[in-house]
């Protein structure tokens, strides 16, 4: 199926139900893995938030739900950027955490986010993304455990990833053509 976000072309890659069939074995997978622990699923703005409320509901040991945005802004030192984490309101250290994000591409994001959490010393950290694109990647990651699914390296949309700000919304993801 073809749709159009903002005069641009989109067919249709992953359906809402296939994703749920793969959260399902994500789950199971968390559910063994922090078995007996209360870990903090930590979720980055805005792309996250139809994936984590899939998710949480295939989840059901112990644990605590938070939502994060990353911000960037300039130092006192003008040349300098400092990158922040918005909205942290549980003290990770000593925690399990568990980074949710929507896509990785370059990495860039989860690299800031990756080292700005681990400045609270986290007891253990890993990343779960619900698509993650391998050949866009510019940085080796440790922490990714958890991926949806693998996909090349196309704009996608849907399922809280969005075109120009628009398609969020959209309960299946779509890939541009
Ligand atoms: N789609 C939407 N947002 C994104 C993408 C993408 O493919 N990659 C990084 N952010
Ligand atoms: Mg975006």
């Amino acid at each position: 199926m073809k749709i159009q976000i903002d005069h641009k072309d989109f067919e249709l890659m992953i359906e809402h139900e296939q994703v749920k069939k793969r959260l399902r074995l994500i789950g199971i997978q968390l559910n063994v893995a922090y078995e007996r622990r209360v870990p903090v699923f930590v979720g980055i703005l805005n792309g996250c938030f139809m994936f984590m409320a899939d998710l949480m509901k295939q989840v059901h040991i112990s644990s605590e739900v938070c939502f994060v945005k990353m911000t960037s802004y300039s130092g006192v030192n003008r040349s300098e950027q400092v990158d922040e984490l918005m909205g942290l309101n549980i003290d990770l250290k000593g925690r399990d955490v568990i980074i949710v994000e929507d896509i990785i591409d370059s990495g860039n994001t989860l690299k800031k986010v990756i080292n700005s959490v681990k400045k609270s010393e986290p007891s253990s950290l890993a990343v779960c993304t619900l698509l993650l694109k391998p050949d866009a990647l510019q940085h080796d990651f440790d922490e990714i455990a958890y991926v949806g699914f693998e996909i090349e390296n196309q704009f996608v949309v849907g399922y809280g990833l969005d075109y120009n700000g628009l398609g969020r919304n959209l309960k299946d993801i779509y890939k541009a053509i």
